[in-house]
């Protein structure tokens, strides 16, 4: 009777860590939006430049990836690309979003990456960040760009998420990111490290 009790106690105790691991114990998500096609100064791209950047943030701090993408597919060239971005950030649009984050309580620390558009955020980060409760997590922004730096994207996630910590963010430039990636690592790797 007490090795059938044992038993049953290693095997419960076997279930409960399955479902522990199958719920994943990761804390750090790196969410990113990035356009692929005709882009400015690097021609037409399989990968978008923050992509590159998302990856290697995930490289570095082991962390979870997800894309923010959209619905209706932005336009492959850039100029057409670059219309649609202008008519949504006029219309102050929320453009519905392809996945939700399932786990997003697991997760105390996002990485969220973008492209400058237009000197902001895309709208489809304005989506994202609507989607969840951010409260007491810590967002740390990158972007890449062409250009205007972060702009004024970090105070926009601020106001966004007013009850989330929002750390200073990295910049690096899109030709960088796609061409230059050791040089992008380097950046990457000296922002996580001045984290402590
Ligand atoms: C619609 C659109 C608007 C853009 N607006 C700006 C801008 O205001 N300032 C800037 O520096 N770069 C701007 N860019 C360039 C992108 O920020 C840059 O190419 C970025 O690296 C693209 O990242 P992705 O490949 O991840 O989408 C714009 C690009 C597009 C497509």
């Amino acid at each position: 009777m007490k090795k059938l009790i044992s038993i049953l106690i290693a095997l419960s105790l076997l279930v409960a860590c399955a479902s522990c691991f199958a719920e994943g114990d990761n804390h750090i998500l790196i969410a990113y939006f990035s356009h692929t096609g005709e882009n400015y100064n690097v021609g037409v791209i399989e990968k978008g430049n923050t992509h590159i950047v998302a990856d290697m943030i995930a490289e570095e701090t082991g962390g979870d990836l997800f894309e923010i993408a959209t619905v209706n597919p932005y336009p492959d060239t850039y100029e057409e690309c670059t219309e649609v971005a202008m008519q949504e950030q006029r219309e102050n649009a929320r453009p519905e979003l392809t996945a939700h984050v399932e786990n997003m309580e697991q997760y105390d620390t996002v990485y969220l990456g973008y492209p400058i558009w237009w000197g902001e955020l895309p709208m489809a980060v304005y989506t994202f960040l609507e989607s969840y409760d951010f409260s007491g997590k810590t967002i740390v922004p990158f972007c890449t760009h062409e250009g205007s730096g972060l702009a004024g994207t970090v105070g926009s996630i601020s106001s966004a998420c007013p009850n989330a910590n929002v750390l200073d963010g990295l910049a690096i430039q899109g030709a960088v990111a796609q061409n230059e990636q050791d040089k992008a690592r380097a950046a990457v790797q000296d922002w996580l490290a001045s984290q402590g």
